[in-house]
């Protein structure tokens, strides 16, 4: 192997220059200290497209081997916290391709051939997204087995259902936990159907009109396990609109996380006391004896924030950029990495702390005496007796008021009292204003009676192998 670098300019572009960068210039200029991240994904990249030319006979067999041992060094100077990142070589491709030069000479200085940082950074990042993704959906998995068990356990447990914070109907805490159930699986799949578009090959594009060299893309894909090439050499290198999908779909599972940490949340304030969370996901107060926070909640609530914030980022990045390359791209990467992290660190503590739920469930019992949560069966009862629905309505709003001012619940009230609000009433009233009669009583698909919600939670079961 021959080595030429010592006429090789300090910069891998400034052959065409007069004068240098400033120090300030070249920080704010500069990628390397956060898509190093990428280094892995680049060497990757660099080994399937140097084996490419090899096989086509762009580079030599000598070559091919002198990069592949190069990379192998590298890779492990990395690993162990060895590689020294400069600032100089701007980003993690000159960086490592630098190296590269000056451990195996000119192969490493072949290896740039037919490609351009362009298409080597978008195939980067989807080879660094399509980890991720696959990270996120397995995390997703395990959510979703440790919301099914605390489901199942609670599939007959009841606790008020909600409209406007207002007490509505009874439902059980299995049913409402399945509800977040089935809101993971529509993120699972948003997550899925976005790394289909992840999974496409830039490299090819070079700068941006492709290249004169006898490249084989196809050989490419498959080394890299992509499902096929970008077929356009302009947008190959210049869209990023499957990292804006990916902050999409992540904003979207935040948002439902959120919901659901507000509810902890509000479950677990004393005034309503339906749960309790385990200590380690809760922090006490440095004036405050007394005090259980639910600190871990909060922050995901709080980090949904940041992840619509990276949506909004990149979105703003993109709309204004004409084709094809342009260095706002390198905006990118920030964006992507936190809402990968913050996602995948959710999904984590979520996974763990959903089995340390704690259900408190007769204060979701006295909960649901004190909201009369059963008017609507006691009106439904009256129309199968015949009653047209809106005097049933009437009827019923009556007998509340009536309860209201007693200060009692409506299967408090004997048989002759409810018979004051409608002639109607019978002695099997009271199979329908009891809670279990209420539950029971909603026995369709997508219900909240105990044994729909037991074939809910079977079903899911079965869609996560
Ligand atoms: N660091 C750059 C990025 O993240 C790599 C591509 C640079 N290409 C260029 N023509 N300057 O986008």
């Amino acid at each position: 192997m021959t080595d030429t670098s010592s006429s090789q300019p300090a910069k891998a572009w400034s052959g065409r220059f007069s004068e240098p960068v400033s120090d300030l210039v070249k920080r704010y200029t500069a990628s390397v200290f956060f898509d190093q991240r990428m280094a892995r994904q680049d060497i990757r990249g660099s080994l399937a497209h140097a084996k490419m030319l090899a096989r086509q006979g762009i580079i030599g067999a000598q070559d091919l081997a002198d990069i592949e041992r190069g990379m192998v060094q590298i890779r492990g100077e990395i690993e162990r916290g060895e590689f020294d990142w400069n600032l100089d070589d701007e980003d993690v491709h000159l960086n490592i391709e630098k190296r590269l030069t000056a451990l195996v000479g000119d192969a490493g200085k072949r290896l740039h051939t037919g490609r351009s940082r362009n298409d080597q950074v978008a195939t980067d990042i989807r080879l660094w997204l399509r980890d991720a993704i696959d990270q996120i959906l397995a995390l997703i998995g395990e959510f979703q087995k440790n919301l099914l068990d605390v489901a199942e356990a609670n599939a007959a447990t009841p606790m008020p259902g909600f409209t406007h914070l207002q007490i509505a109907q009874p439902v059980t805490f299995g049913h409402h936990l399945m509800a977040y159930f089935e809101m993971s699986r529509r993120d699972a799949e948003r997550f899925t159907d976005c790394r289909k578009r992840v999974n496409r090959l830039p490299l090819g594009a070079a700068a941006l009109a492709g290249t004169s060299y006898p490249i084989d893309r196809e050989f490419v894909a498959r080394e890299l396990g992509f499902d096929e090439v970008c077929y356009n050499s302009l947008d190959a290198v210049s869209d990023r609109d499957f990292a804006i999908e990916f902050c999409a779909a992540s904003a979207l599972l935040m948002t439902h996380l959120s919901r659901l940490s507000e509810e902890l949340i509000l479950w677990m304030s004393p005034r309503v006391g339906f749960i309790d969370l385990a200590d380690r996901f809760c922090t006490g107060s440095s004036i405050m004896p007394q005090k259980k926070n639910p600190d871990v909640p909060e922050l995901v609530r709080g980090k949904t924030g940041r992840v619509n914030g990276s949506l909004i980022a990149l979105l703003t990045l993109m709309k204004g950029q004409p084709l094809a390359y342009n260095k706002d791209n390198q905006e990118d990467k920030e964006p992507l990495f936190d809402t990968a992290d913050t996602v995948i660190d959710t999904l984590r503590i979520y996974a763990d702390m959903i089995t340390g739920i704690r259900v408190k469930a007769d204060a979701m019992r006295d909960a649901l005496k004190q909201g009369y949560a059963t008017a609507t069966d006691l009106a439904d009862y009256l129309v199968k007796k015949g009653l047209p629905f809106r005097d049933a309505h009437e009827a019923v709003a009556l007998a509340v008021r009536a309860a209201e001012a007693k200060g009692c619940d409506l299967p408090d009230f004997s048989l002759d009292e409810l018979r004051a609000f409608s002639p109607l009433v019978g002695d099997d009233v009271f199979a329908v204003l009891t809670v279990e009669g209420s539950l029971a009583s909603r026995a369709h698909v997508g219900g909240t009676a105990p044994d729909q919600v037991r074939a809910a939670i079977a079903r899911a079961r079965s869609t996560l192998g």
